[in-house]
């Protein structure tokens, strides 16, 4: 599994077919790490696997949320515009505009290293960590895309929301999206038999297992196997799912006027089903 793709119906990293099993790795997520003839486990690695990460952009590409986050910062006028949780950087970069600054912040250096090398990497200010790394402040535009949201575990969560809070100016746009936990997406992520596909580091054999825990949590459990080399990577993350409910009252909780919760990408108001909650939220004082 690829980081991949909190960005459709899947998890995200790692694995194709299962989105978001392997992202993270940070303060909410493990990896382990088995080499061939030896049980080697390594918790609390704080970081994604390079190779798995090389396969994130193609799991998850450019597509309508992206094109919403832009637009979105394209009405507001932002001149500074801060990705929380940036990722590999695929749709950050393409947020740069003349006289726009733009910011990434990301607790993985994996992620990191792969976003400094692209072409238009040396645009954007690259930083290493989570919202108590955040640069300088006043930024007029903030996103958390591909449901970094749900990667972030209470109490982290509150703490994450505050610190934006302070890092953006008066009447600040903060925009991220959630999966709908009435839609129960983990439920469509395991996957016993393994799937084989090609990839730059060779046959990738990828398969998943989901577990559910109290508060909304959700484990996903990816496993990857490199069959040129044997190597067996699992990549395990949690992910809280939270209903509107709940994120509306953390965003108040911070000091955000939630202005519009959206149930697609093309602002379509949430009501209930949709599988996904976009939020848009305003700093109040
Ligand atoms: C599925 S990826 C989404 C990446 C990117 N936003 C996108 O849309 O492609 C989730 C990202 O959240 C990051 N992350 C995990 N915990 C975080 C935290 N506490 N604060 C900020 N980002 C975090 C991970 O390192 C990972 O890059």
């Amino acid at each position: 599994m690829t980081v991949a793709s909190d960005h459709d119906d899947y998890p995200a990293y790692g694995q194709s077919q299962h989105p978001e099993l392997g992202t993270s790795g940070t303060d909410s997520g493990m990896r382990v790490l088995f080499l061939p003839g030896q049980s080697r486990t390594l918790r609390g690695v704080p970081d994604y696997d390079r190779r798995l990460v090389d396969l994130y952009d193609g799991d998850n590409p450019d597509g309508p949320d992206h094109d919403y986050y832009r637009a979105l910062a394209d009405r507001v006028g932002a001149s500074s515009v801060l990705d929380l949780g940036c990722g590999t950087g695929i749709l950050t970069v393409t947020f740069s505009r003349p006289g726009r600054s733009v910011v990434g912040v990301d607790p993985s250096a994996a992620m990191l290293d792969f976003a400094r090398t692209r072409p238009t990497g040396s645009g954007v200010t690259w930083v290493q960590g989570d919202s108590r790394a955040i640069p300088n402040s006043g930024f007029d535009c903030a996103v958390m895309t591909g449901n970094v949201a749900q990667h972030i575990a209470a109490p982290d969560w509150l703490r994450t929301l505050r610190d934006l809070h302070a890092a953006m100016a008066p009447g600040a746009l903060l925009a991220f999206d959630s999966r709908n936990p009435a839609a129960r997406a983990w439920e469509r992520w395991g996957q016993e038999d393994a799937s084989l596909r090609h990839t730059d580091h060779g046959p990738l054999r990828e398969w998943a297992h989901v577990k559910t825990l109290s508060g909304g949590r959700v484990v996903l459990t990816a496993h990857n196997v490199f069959e040129s080399t044997g190597e067996h990577v699992i990549e395990e993350q949690t992910l809280t799912f939270r209903s509107e409910e709940q994120i509306r009252a953390a965003l108040n909780d911070a000091h955000f006027v939630v202005t519009r919760v959206s149930g697609d990408w093309n602002g379509s108001p949430f009501d209930g089903p949709q599988p996904v909650m976009v939020f848009e939220a305003i700093v109040s004082d």
